[in-house]
């Protein structure tokens, strides 16, 4: 079974539903405290043991390349000044990982954004991570996933269930229980189904552990749902040529894409935060009449 290495990050969408705040600044820069959503995804990546980054990349998104690369006058500020906290921070930031980039040139869908990895990623199978979904778990979303690989050593997809009427939101995947923990053989996925089309609402986030056959596929996927190349749509295709799981990961998941989904992942990041967090815990209570229990607060 080949080892998974490489993680593949689309960052190349708009952000249309956070304007104006990204008009200048892409979504993936939107801070959750001190840092930008982006790190976090990253740093779910390095904790799971992959190492090697490719982003996908349209005009304007350079903010995310620098945020990871190394910046020789800030180290000199920073030396100057003495700031020895902020320079260990900085220099983690820059050593996390390797950092590959590569353009989608067109906005053609997500399809077409992961195809355009495949001269990066070549014939090993990879890990892909979309950046609006914060997952904040005990054990990395994407380590359980690899997990999962090592036992099953094919494509999957990590699931969460979701109230039937967010389903048109999301790919939904079918399938029956196996042996396996929290998995399921995938039978059928449709891209953001219209009522009636599906009756699951095991809903794909965005995680996928996928083999190299998907590029081949994606080559001769046509546009899908909104008219774009759909991920969703070669996925199905992998899965009936050589199989492929859900998982239904162990964790909470959010929609950081979301000002909603947004707001709720800065929340439960500041409870558990080593310095705020008791003072943010403490102001919650003072703020909400009712005195909410950090516990009850998901997503
Ligand atoms: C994408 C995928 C969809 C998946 C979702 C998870 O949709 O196409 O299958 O369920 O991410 O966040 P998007 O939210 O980019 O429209």
């Amino acid at each position: 079974m080949k080892k998974v290495r490489k993680a593949v990050i689309p960052v190349a969408g708009l952000g249309t539903r956070f304007l104006p705040a990204t008009k200048a600044i892409p979504k993936e820069m939107l801070t959750i405290i001190d840092r930008p959503t982006i790190q976090y995804i990253v740093e779910e990546v390095v904790a799971s043991g992959i190492e090697e980054v490719i982003l996908i990349t349209s005009d304007g998104k350079s903010a995310i390349e620098k945020h990871f690369d190394y910046d020789y006058e800030l180290d000199n500020v920073l030396k100057q000044k003495n700031k020895q906290e902020l320079l260990a921070e900085l220099n983690h930031i820059s050593n996390l990982i390797d950092v590959v980039s590569v353009r989608q040139k067109k906005p053609l869908g997500l399809g077409h954004a992961v195809k355009m990895a495949r001269k990066v990623v070549g014939d090993e199978p990879f890990l892909v991570l979309l950046g609006d979904d914060l997952v904040r778990s005990e054990t990395p979303c994407c380590r359980q996933m690899l997990d999962l690989y090592e036992q099953v050593g094919e494509s999957i997809v990590a699931i969460q269930r979701v109230p039937m009427e967010q389903t048109r939101n999301y790919g939904i995947i079918e399938g029956e229980a196996t042996g396996h923990e929290r998995t399921y053989k995938i039978s059928r996925m449709v891209e953001k189904p219209a009522p009636g089309v599906s009756d699951s609402n095991m809903a794909i986030i965005g995680r996928y552990l996928l083999m190299p056959e998907i590029f081949e596929i994606l080559e001769n996927t046509t546009p899908g749902h909104g008219g774009e190349i759909q991920l969703t749509d070669a996925l199905q295709a992998l899965s009936n040529r050589r199989g492929m799981y859900a998982y239904e990961f162990q964790g909470r998941r959010y929609d950081a894409g979301d000002k909603l989904g947004y707001l709720k992942a800065i929340v439960d990041v500041a409870m558990s935060h080593p310095t705020l967090g008791e003072a943010f815990k403490q102001h919650l209570k003072d703020v909400c009449p009712c005195g909410p229990s950090p516990k009850k607060i998901s997503c």
